[in-house]
């Protein structure tokens, strides 16, 4: 246990989530300003940091007690898991929380002009993708075989470009899929944010910051339904 008496959270330091984070963070009544470019930004009115970051990192953070908590999308947390794991490195940790925000879906998509007959007719063919190991998950669950390219984003010009046959990339609204010209086939993953903690126990006075955050977390939670 660390001797750090303030509560350490990460969120996402810009990109699809960090504007629910923040806004959930302040009606918590938490008072943060994080419109400067300080990644570890203290709470003025409790005794908790926020660590801004990119978001790939967060579940690492948490995972490895570098952060006590951290929210992030459930398809990065899974991501992160099953990458770990294929390493060989712990990936413990608790959800806390299922928030309700940051509601998306992994899908394979693929040029409109493709003759799309079920998952078998992606067999063989090679997938741009920031998801890797989902896409693989997927991959093997349904006896096919693919490539990967890996892409960090703007995953949808991959096809246009010669880059591979498809993709597999976060749809929210669509609207990127369609203005790229492609076509959904296969959802993969539905995903959300949540709200993570670490497994390393607490000291006690984490645990009553936590104790005095949680409620008021799942209140707003409430407020929003
Ligand atoms: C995300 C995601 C998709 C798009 C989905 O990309 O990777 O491309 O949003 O949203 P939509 O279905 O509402 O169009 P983002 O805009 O965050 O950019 P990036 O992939 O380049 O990081
Ligand atoms: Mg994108």
């Amino acid at each position: 246990m660390t001797t750090e008496t303030r509560l350490r959270i990460a969120m996402q330091k810009s990109g699809r989530l960090s504007d629910d984070t923040q806004a959930l963070l302040k009606r918590c009544g938490l008072k943060l300003n994080v419109s400067d470019r300080r990644l570890l930004a203290h709470v003025a009115n409790m005794p908790i940091d926020i660590m801004r970051v990119r978001s790939s990192d967060i579940p690492g953070l948490v995972m490895d007690g570098v952060c006590d908590l951290g929210i992030v999308g459930d398809n990065t947390l899974e991501e992160t898991a099953l990458e770990r794991e294929l390493m060989g490195q712990k990936s413990q940790y608790f959800k806390t929380t299922q928030l309700n925000f940051g509601g998306c879906r992994l899908s394979i998509a693929m040029p409109e002009e493709f003759n799309y007959q079920g998952i078998d007719s992606l067999n063989g063919l090679r997938f741009a993708t920031t998801y890797p190991q989902l896409l693989n998950r997927f991959a093997k669950e349904n006896g096919i075989n693919i490539e990967f390219c890996l892409l960090k984003g703007s995953v949808e010009v991959a096809p246009r470009v010669g880059l591979a046959d498809g993709i597999c990339d976060l749809v929210s609204t669509g609207a990127t899929l369609e203005a790229n010209g492609l076509v959904e086939v296969e959802e993969i993953f539905r995903s959300k944010a949540s709200l993570i903690q670490t497994a390393t126990p607490l000291n006690s006075e984490k645990q009553s910051i936590l104790d005095t955050l949680l409620p008021r977390i799942q209140g707003v939670m409430k407020a929003k339904e």
